[in-house]
C-alpha cells in the first residue's frame, strides 16, 4: 500500500511520496525496487499540463526567499559551461535541452556564445510539457534563433525519439531530477551522445525529501489553520517520521536549509496568488520530489557510461569554467551544482 495523506490545506501540496529518490523509498515506507511506472506517472501530473507562469513563480519564490534568483544563476552557470564546450568543438554542434522549459536555458546558452559558434549551434528542445514548449518557440524567435527543433517528450523516450550518437551535447537545467529512478534517463541520454560529447547538468542537489523527519521537522517549524489535523496525518502516514535519518551520503545542511528558505518562499507566492484568483493547477508545484544530493549524480553518470574525470573537464576547471566537477555555484552550500560528464 502507497502512504498517502490529504495535502490539500497545507501552505504547499506534498504531492505524491512515489516521486522521492528511489533510495529513500523505505524510510518513507516503500518497498525499494518498486513503483518504477507508478512513480514517472506520479511526476506527470505535475508538469504534463504545465504552465510557462509556474517557471516565473519558481523565480519569484527564490527571489522573496532572500536567495536570489537561483533558476536563473542555474542557467547562466550552465551556459557558460556549455558554451566552452561548444567552443572548443569543430563544426556543427547538435545540442539538446532536456526538459528545456520555456526556453530560457536554451536562450542562455546561445547568448553566452561567440559570434562563430552561435552560427555552428543547433538546439533541440525536450520538454514534457506543451504549453512551455510553445512559450518556448516564441522566445527562441524573440531571441532570433531559427536553428532549432522542439521534441514534446517525457525523457524516458530519448532513445526512441533521436539516433544513436544524435548530439555533441546534452544538457538540462533543473530538468533530470523529476524522477525516483533517475537510471532510464541518464542511459538514454548516454545512448543520444556521440563518443566524445558531453552531458552537463545544472541542478538543485539536497538531502531534505530522503527522510520523513526531514519534511516533519520543517512543517512543525510553520503555521497554518490546519496545522494541527493534518501534522496528525502525516505522523499516521509516515510514522518513520519519529526516527533520526542517520547520517546519508552527501548530506549538507546548508543545501537543506536553502532549499527549505526557497519552499516557504513559494508559499507564499503561492497564497498571494491563491488569494488574488490567479494561481491555477497548472501552476502548481509539489514538495516530495527528486532532488538528491550530487554525489548521486555522480554515480548515476558514472554508471551510464559517462566519465567524470577527461582532458576536457580537467580543460574546464584549469581555465576556471569550473571549480571542480562537479563546479560548486553558491560559496557556502552544494545546493546548486554543475557535472560534466564525457562519453569515451
Ligand atoms: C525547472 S524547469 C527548467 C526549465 C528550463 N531548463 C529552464 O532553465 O528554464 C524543468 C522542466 O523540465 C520538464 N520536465 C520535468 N520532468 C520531465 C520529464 N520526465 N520529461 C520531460 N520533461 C520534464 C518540466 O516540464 C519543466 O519544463
Amino acid at each position: 500500500m502507497i502512504p498517502e495523506m490529504d495535502d490539500r490545506h497545507l501552505p504547499f501540496r506534498l504531492g505524491s511520496v512515489l516521486r522521492v529518490p528511489s533510495y529513500a523509498y523505505p524510510a518513507w515506507g516503500l518497498a525499494e525496487g518498486n513503483y518504477h511506472r507508478e512513480s514517472e506517472q506520479a511526476y506527470d501530473v505535475e508538469f504534463v499540463e504545465g504552465s510557462p507562469r509556474w517557471m516565473q513563480y519558481v523565480s519569484d519564490a527564490s527571489v522573496r526567499a532572500g536567495l536570489g534568483d537561483f533558476p536563473q544563476r542555474l542557467r547562466a552557470e550552465n551556459a557558460r559551461v556549455v558554451a566552452s564546450l561548444i567552443q572548443e568543438t569543430a563544426g556543427l554542434v547538435t545540442i539538446l535541452d532536456v526538459g528545456a522549459g520555456a526556453g530560457h536555458s536554451a536562450r542562455e546558452i546561445h547568448r553566452a556564445l561567440d559570434g562563430n559558434a552561435r552560427d555552428r549551434a543547433r538546439y533541440t528542445l525536450l520538454d514534457g510539457a506543451r504549453h512551455r514548449l510553445d512559450a518556448a518557440e516564441a522566445l527562441l524567435q524573440e531571441e532570433g534563433i531559427t536553428d532549432y527543433a522542439i521534441e514534446l517528450a517525457n525523457d524516458t523516450q530519448i532513445a526512441e525519439r533521436f539516433e544513436e550518437g544524435a548530439f555533441a551535447v546534452a544538457t538540462s537545467v533543473a530538468g533530470v531530477h523529476a524522477h525516483a529512478y533517475l537510471e532510464p534517463t541518464f542511459s538514454q541520454v548516454a545512448y543520444v551522445v556521440r563518443p566524445g560529447g558531453f552531458f552537463v547538468t545544472a541542478d538543485w542537489h539536497n538531502s531534505m525529501w530522503e527522510h520523513p523527519r526531514r519534511v516533519y521537522q520543517f512543517l512543525m517549524g510553520l503555521e497554518w489553520d490546519t496545522k494541527k489535523q493534518d501534522m496528525d496525518a502525516f505522523r499516521r502516514a509516515f510514522p518513520r517520521y519519529a526516527r533520526e535519518p542517520g547520517q546519508t551520503l552527501g548530506h549538507d545542511e546548508n543545501a537543506n536549509e536553502m532549499i527549505r528558505r526557497f519552499w516557504t518562499g513559494w508559499a507564499e507566492v503561492r497564497r498571494e496568488a491563491v488569494a488574488a484568483h490567479g494561481f491555477r493547477k497548472a501552476d502548481e508545484m509539489y514538495l516530495l520530489e527528486g532532488h538528491r544530493p550530487v554525489e548521486r549524480y555522480l554515480q548515476e553518470m558514472e554508471q551510464a557510461g559517462f566519465q567524470l574525470d577527461t582532458i576536457a573537464t580537467r580543460r574546464l576547471v584549469r581555465d576556471q569554467v569550473m571549480n571542480g566537477n562537479p563546479h560548486q555555484v553558491l560559496p557556502d552550500s552544494r545546493l546548486l551544482m554543475v557535472t560534466v560528464g564525457q562519453k569515451p
